[in-house]
């Protein structure tokens, strides 16, 4: 794969494929994480005199014209980041959008409208990709979030401009979730979390290749507590893998892997911002009563554990954080992690609900890293081979 550094990019014409898929409440972007780490690709563009293009999707409108998926919001937000216009084209592929990115001068920004408004994108559809191809001289792909999807624009793409490269954001994703997983400094601690086990189980083996102990918090923990035998009361459970839960943790046994489980929870008879709760023993759970969050004593065995590590990867949230009395274990761990950070370790989070978790607790700064994809990440820790990848490295 070529490096943006590496290709002669002076006073072309830049079609840069990014993920905008933000959040969006009354036309105003509510979290603008993903289009501020794609900056440094856009500003880097900008010095080397480029005209720059710019393409991305926004949520999922199948196919078919919504302006509820514009990404005319996205460009007051862009235009607001970078202190410049940008120009916006309402179909990504008309005659009159591509003719705009033909005639525009250095230093000028042209934001195409969502991608996925036409069904050629998510079919890769080489027509498609060759409409879209029009736009620029060079293709760079800075669009992480969606590199596990293999769509016109992030693959099919590639046959129809002869030279492209990887952007900023897209190479640090790849050295922090793959490269510097597997090749740790170590100790490697892995802190997992969220509700469920099924969309982590090749991630939990993955991280058996590299991690010497693995802490696991969140709902997800009382599914491997429940395969222990622990009566876990009414929380929630993945009860069609309690089976490969107990094969999970017996490979770790194997290979000489702590899984660290809570010894205590914060645990209510509902889920409510309301409702009286109290701290139990894992095994001391009412029938009645839900684990909604990790108890005092868990935090600071966890820390402990954190504390002698060398390399944190976090991917998930340890309580049901959107509701602050069971934020409490999120917000230390957290805290845990930007204080070893600081300290020399290096912390690399995993994105979507662990970003969110983070973001919505007010620690965006300070991490090592923090991964801008959700299904992305989760799949490049599982140790897959995604597919905008596979397609830049095939055509580097
Ligand atoms: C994401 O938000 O995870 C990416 O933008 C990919 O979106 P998708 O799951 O709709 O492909």
């Amino acid at each position: 794969m070529n490096k943006i550094t590496d290709i002669d990019i002076l006073n072309k014409r830049i079609l840069i494929r990014v993920d905008f898929n933000v959040p969006l409440m009354n036309g105003n972007v509510t979290d603008n994480f993903r289009i501020k780490s794609a900056l440094p690709t856009i500003r880097y563009c900008l010095e080397n005199n480029t005209s720059i293009v710019i393409m991305s999707h926004l949520g999922r409108p199948n196919g078919a014209l919504d302006e509820e998926y514009s990404l005319y919001p996205v460009a007051d937000e862009l235009e607001k980041l970078l202190g410049l216009p940008i120009i916006f084209s309402d179909d990504c592929v008309s005659e009159d959008s591509i003719s705009t990115s033909e005639g525009l001068k250095s230093g000028e920004v042209h934001l195409l409208e969502n991608l996925r408004f036409h069904q050629g994108e998510t079919d890769n559809d080489a027509g498609f990709s060759q409409q879209l191809a029009r736009h620029g001289d060079i293709y760079v792909n800075d669009a992480f979030g969606t590199a596990h999807r293999a769509h016109a624009s992030n693959v099919g793409i590639l046959d129809f401009i002869p030279v492209s490269s990887s952007g900023f954001l897209l190479d640090g994703e790849r050295n922090y979730l793959s490269d510097a997983i597997e090749n740790p400094v170590k100790p490697f601690v892995v802190v997992l979390g969220g509700s469920k086990i099924s969309g982590k189980i090749e991630l939990i083996e993955n991280m058996m290749e590299y991690a010497s102990d693995i802490i696991i918090g969140g709902a997800m923990a009382f599914t491997f507590l429940k395969a222990q035998g622990f009566n876990t009361g009414g929380s929630l459970i993945d009860s069609d893998r309690l089976a490969i839960a107990s094969e999970l943790l017996n490979k770790a046994k194997s290979k000489n892997i702590s899984i660290h489980l809570p010894k205590d929870v914060l645990a209510s008879i509902e889920i409510s911002e309301t409702s009286s709760w109290r701290i139990s023993d894992v095994d001391g759970l009412k029938n009645d009563e839900i684990g909604l969050d990790i108890g005092p004593e868990s935090c600071i065995e966890f820390e402990q554990i954190l504390a002698d590590a060398n390399t944190i990867l976090w991917n998930g949230p340890l309580g049901v954080y959107e509701i602050s009395n069971y934020a409490v274990g999120t917000q230390f761990i957290a805290k845990s992690i930007l204080k070893f950070t600081e300290a020399g370790t290096t912390s690399i989070i995993g994105g979507g609900d662990t970003s969110a978790a983070i973001s919505a607790l007010n620690f965006n700064n300070g991490f090592t890293h923090i991964s801008t994809g959700g299904g992305a990440s989760l799949e490049l820790l599982s140790g897959n081979y995604l597919p905008a990848f596979k397609a830049l490295d095939d055509h580097g």
